[in-house]
C-alpha cells in the first residue's frame, strides 16, 4: 500500500511546553486516519506540522513525497485544509467563496458540481454568517476539496455540530475516501473516532500511545466484557467463584459483572440455577472510552 504521510520522530516544542513528543506513524492511500487526545494533547500541532504550518524541532515529516518545511508551497497545492471559521469574511457568499477558490487552483474540479454534491446549492446566495453549523461545515470541506486533493486534513470537523448534522458529517467524510481522497482528521469524540476512522492514533501529553485499527484497540487494550443487571437480590458472592467473571461491582440494585469469553452466558446459567431473576440482562462491549482509559488512566474529558 502506498505511504502518503510518514512521520518520524516528530517534536515540536512550545517554550517549556512539549507538544508533540517523538511522534511516529504513517498514512496509507485511501484510508481515514485519525488521531484521537484530550484537548491539548498535540493533535493541532502534529498536523499542522504536516501542512508546512508549523516548523518541528526535530523528526522527519514526508507527506506525499514531499518535506513540508522546504516543499511547503508545492504540498499546499496539493492537500486540502479544512479552514476555521473565522478565515472567511462573514459577507462572503457561498458561491463566491466556492468560485474564488477554484479560481486559484489549476485543476479544479467545476465548483457547481462540487456545490451541488455538497448540498449546498440552495443556499448558493447564502451570506456566510446566515448558514447553519452543518451548511458552514460542508462548505470549508467543499472548499477545501477546490484543489481535487490527494490528501485532507479535517481538524474537529464536526465540533459544535448537533447529532443529525454530525452523522451527516460523517456520511461527507466517507464520501470523500470512497472519491480516492485519503482522510487524515482530529478528534476528542470518541464515538466518531471507533465509527469513522479505519485507523486510529491515540494521543495524550504530546505522546502516540497506541495505534491500530479501533476494533484492535479494543481487543489489546480492553479484553474485558461487562455483564449489567439488575436485582433485589441481596447475596450474590457466590458470582465471583463463576467461571469467566474476573469482578463483580455492585450499585444498589445494579451489578456490574467483567469477565471474558463465555461469561454472559455463564452468568445467566449462574442466576438461573439460584431462583434470581434478574429485571434486566444485557452485555457491555468495551468501547474506545474503556481503552483510553486503559491506556492513559484518565477518561478523555479530564
Ligand atoms: N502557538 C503556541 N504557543 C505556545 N503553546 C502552544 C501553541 N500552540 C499550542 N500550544 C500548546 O501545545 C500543546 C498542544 O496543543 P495543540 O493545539 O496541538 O493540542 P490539541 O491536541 O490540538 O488540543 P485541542 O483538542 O484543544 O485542540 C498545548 O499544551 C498548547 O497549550
Ligand atoms: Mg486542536
Amino acid at each position: 500500500m502506498k505511504k502518503i504521510i510518514e512521520v518520524e520522530h516528530l517534536r515540536k516544542v512550545y517554550g517549556a511546553t512539549v507538544a508533540v513528543d517523538d511522534v511516529s506513524f504513517e498514512v496509507v492511500e485511501g484510508e481515514i486516519f485519525g488521531l484521537l487526545g484530550p484537548n491539548g494533547a498535540g493533535k493541532t500541532t502534529t498536523v499542522e506540522c504536516l501542512q508546512g504550518l508549523r516548523r518541528p524541532d526535530a523528526g522527519k515529516l514526508r507527506v506525499l513525497g514531499l518535506d513540508p518545511q522546504s516543499d511547503g508551497r508545492e504540498l499546499r497545492r496539493r492537500i486540502g485544509s479544512q479552514l476555521q471559521d473565522s478565515a472567511l469574511p462573514d459577507r462572503m457568499r457561498v458561491w463566491e467563496a466556492l468560485d474564488l477558490f477554484s479560481s486559484f487552483m489549476p485543476n479544479s474540479p467545476d465548483w457547481r458540481i462540487t456545490m451541488d454534491q455538497w448540498g449546498l446549492t440552495e443556499k448558493r446566495r447564502s451570506s456566510l454568517s446566515r448558514l447553519s453549523g452543518g451548511q458552514r461545515q460542508r462548505l470549508f470541506v467543499a472548499l477545501a476539496l477546490a484543489n481535487n486533493p490527494k490528501v485532507i486534513f479535517l481538524d474537529e470537523m464536526t465540533s459544535g455540530l448537533d447529532p443529525a448534522a454530525r452523522h451527516t458529517a460523517w456520511d461527507l467524510i466517507r464520501a470523500i475516501r470512497d472519491r480516492g481522497t485519503t482522510v487524515v482528521m482530529v478528534t476528542h469524540f470518541m464515538d466518531e473516532a471507533e465509527r469513522l476512522c479505519d485507523r486510529l492514533g491515540i494521543v495524550d501529553s504530546g505522546r502516540l500511545t497506541a495505534l491500530d485499527t479501533p476494533q484492535g484497540l479494543i481487543s489489546t487494550y480492553a479484553g474485558q466484557v461487562r455483564v449489567v443487571f439488575s436485582t433485589e437480590h441481596a447475596d450474590l458472592s457466590w458470582l465471583q467463584g463463576v467461571p469467566h467473571v474476573s469482578r463483580v461491582n455492585r450499585h444498589g440494585p445494579r451489578v456490574e459483572v467483567e469477565g471474558t469469553g463465555p461469561v454472559l452466558a455463564r452468568v445467566a446459567a449462574a442466576l438461573v440455577e439460584r431462583g434470581v431473576v434478574p429485571t434486566d440482562l444485557r452485555l457491555e462491549q468495551p468501547s474506545l472510552e474503556d481503552v483510553f482509559l486503559s491506556i492513559t488512566g484518565h477518561t478523555i474529558q479530564d
